[in-house]
């Protein structure tokens, strides 16, 4: 039978700089959609896949988001005591059970295969997830979940794919498609950030992985790839030159680039209309706002 997917890697170490000055003294994974930090998200995906360890790359400066995951006993207490009985089961929903959550520090930035294999002693022969905060998600079914259910019949690799414009493909891990069964793509091929025009398709990895520990061993070599940095794009790649399968998979969902301002923005404004509480009003200012901008036109 197939190992089951219990471990996660949250690769979080990254500067943030493209939200200075707010990442100046909040980790971006903090920041909020709505009123979630971004990595409540990740670990709410994760979970749905059935993932029971979450391990986190982290680096100096992200001391609030262990703090997030702590327990908030005297929080929790003042709002039994007023009755909020409503804002203490959301806060109860975010707490993580002792033992479930590890952290590892990157000490130098040399790239995400490298925080990848920092969390190397924490999986042992077994497949292992990888998911990155930044690529936020909305679907019916969470995408980790879809790809878990793929895995379970085609076992290998698997990463989240998404076809993306000509003039995209080098902000992406594009795949060399061999066959192409629609949802799922075999490859013969990956390639990390290819210029337009010489990238070997469009399908873009997006930052949802199912990973052996071949690919592990391959970091192990910590060969540096596109920008000077350790990719973890020519890790799997690797392991596929030795005879393992890597699969694209076309997951049902909308995924906003939240490393992003723009997407960031974007995310934000799709999941504050997602919610009930909020849909009414935000759409009325949305509204008002695009026929105001018309009307001057
Ligand atoms: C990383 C990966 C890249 C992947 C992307 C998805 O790049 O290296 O292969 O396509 O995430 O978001 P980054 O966005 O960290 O530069």
């Amino acid at each position: 039978m197939r190992k089951r997917v219990t471990k996660a890697i949250f690769p979080v170490a990254g500067l943030g700089t493209r939200f200075l000055p707010a990442t100046k003294s909040v980790p971006k994974e903090i920041m909020t959609l709505v009123d979630r930090p971004l990595v409540q998200y990740a670990i709410d995906e994760a979970r749905a896949a059935g993932i029971k360890e979450f391990i986190f790359i982290t680096s100096r400066g992200k001391n609030a988001l262990e703090d997030y995951f702590d327990n908030a006993p005297q929080l929790e207490q003042e709002l039994r005591r007023k009755g909020k009985d409503d804002l203490l089961e959301i806060l109860k929903s975010t707490n993580m059970d002792s033992g479930e959550i590890a952290y590892m520090r990157q000490h130098k930035p040399l790239g995400l295969g490298h925080a990848v294999w920092c969390a190397r002693r924490f999986i042992a022969n077994e497949p292992f997830a990888v998911i990155l905060p930044d690529d936020v998600i909305a679907a019916e079914k969470p995408c980790l979940q879809q790809m878990v259910e793929a895995f379970e019949e085609t076992g290998g690799n698997m990463v989240a794919a998404m076809d993306v414009p000509d003039d995209k493909t080098n902000a992406y891990g594009i795949l060399d498609v061999r066959e192409d069964m629609g949802n799922i793509v075999s490859t013969k091929g990956m390639v990390e950030k290819p210029e337009p025009g010489t990238a070997p398709s469009n399908l873009a990895v997006i930052g949802r992985y199912i990973l052996t520990p071949t690919v592990l061993q391959k970091l192990n070599k910590k060969q540096t790839g596109a920008g000077g940095e350790i990719q973890l794009t020519d890790a799997i790649d690797a392991a596929r030159e030795d005879g393992e399968e890597v699969y694209g998979y076309r997951f049902r969902g909308q995924r906003f680039d939240c490393g992003s301002k723009s997407g960031f923005l974007q995310a934000t404004v799709a999941f504050a209309l997602a919610r009930d509480d909020l849909r009414d009003d935000l759409w009325s200012y949305i509204s008002d706002t695009v026929h105001a901008a018309k009307a001057a036109q």
